[in-house]
């Protein structure tokens, strides 16, 4: 389907180009999206297909999704700020909107010029993240786009760097472990996170070099609008909740262990002083 689309906008836009006259493509943007903070720090670029958020001093900024889902494989093209970007967090994440949230959360950590990235991931459930898990990227996410996107049905959630599958956060219900199972909005948007995100805090933003950028591209969304019934959101009609996205196959499993292995350098199910007994979900299995 998409890629007839694709072709038809292709037709479209040759076709348009011959007849001398300007076709605007229609941006998936507006469908799915809103400007959901600062409207003056985000600006549009290549038709719509690209959007840049920023941040100055002034204020960040942030896009998001018009509806809220209830299972989806979730992507987004990122590209982080050049340079200096101490203290100033990129975050592409889920959230749900009760007072116990649920949210799953991608978030890029600002480095000094020339320092290693890092990405953090996160879950919530029930209002209770503490969740956080650590990665060194190894590649430079300012340097161009990458892919980053989040599997959600009722087997599991599972965070992707492109192909690479980084965190699995499987549905243990069964066993007393909250799984996110409420309605979630999607969110994209950079702030000061300078108390916390870089060197646990002790690198803060330097406001000389702001504005600071962050580029998205691809605002499809492939997911379940939680205005159909619950159960209808878990049925296999939608393809992310096929057999198929139920495990990560042997390819993604074998990928997963090398990247947690060799780049993975923060686990709180790891981190014995913050939980001696680590929590259940944890549980390797
Ligand atoms: C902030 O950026 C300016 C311009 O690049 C640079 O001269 C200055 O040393 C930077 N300050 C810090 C604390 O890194
Ligand atoms: C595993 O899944 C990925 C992504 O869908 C696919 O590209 C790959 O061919 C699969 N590998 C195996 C062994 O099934």
């Amino acid at each position: 389907m998409r890629s007839f689309l694709l072709g038809l906008s292709v037709f479209l836009l040759v076709g348009g180009a011959l007849a001398g006259k300007k076709i605007a493509i229609p941006s998936s943007f507006d469908k799915n999206y809103y400007v959901a903070w600062a409207q003056d720090h985000v600006q549009f670029l290549h038709q719509g297909k690209e959007v840049q958020i920023s941040m100055d001093k002034a204020s960040g900024s942030a896009i998001a999704s018009k509806m809220v889902y209830a299972s989806g494989f979730f992507n987004m093209r990122i590209k982080v700020p050049v340079g200096d970007s101490a203290g100033v967090v990129t975050a592409f994440y889920l959230t749900s909107h009760s007072d116990i949230h649920d949210e799953l959360d991608f978030e890029f950590l600002g480095n000094k010029e020339g320092k290693p990235h890092y990405l953090q991931t996160n879950v919530y459930t029930n209002g209770v993240g503490n969740r956080e898990q650590r990665f060194l990227l190894w590649f430079d996410p300012s340097a161009r786009f990458h892919t980053y996107r989040v599997l959600w049905n009722t087997h599991q959630i599972v965070f992707f760097v492109d192909d690479t599958p980084i965190r699995v956060f499987r549905n243990k219900a069964k066993i007393g472990v909250h799984y996110p199972s409420q309605p979630m909005q999607v969110v994209g948007s950079i702030w000061d996170g300078d108390s916390w995100a870089t060197d646990g805090g002790q690198t803060k933003v330097n406001w000389t070099v702001a504005p600071f950028k962050t580029y998205f591209r691809n605002f499809d969304i492939d997911a379940c609008p939680s205005s159909k019934l619950p159960q209808l959101c878990y049925s296999p009609k939608f393809w992310w909740n096929r057999d198929k996205y139920s495990n990560l196959n042997s390819t993604q499993q074998k990928r997963y262990l090398y990247v947690r292995k060799n780049y993975m350098v923060y686990d709180y199910c790891s981190d014995k002083t913050r939980y001696p007994v680590p929590p259940p979900e944890c549980d390797a299995t």
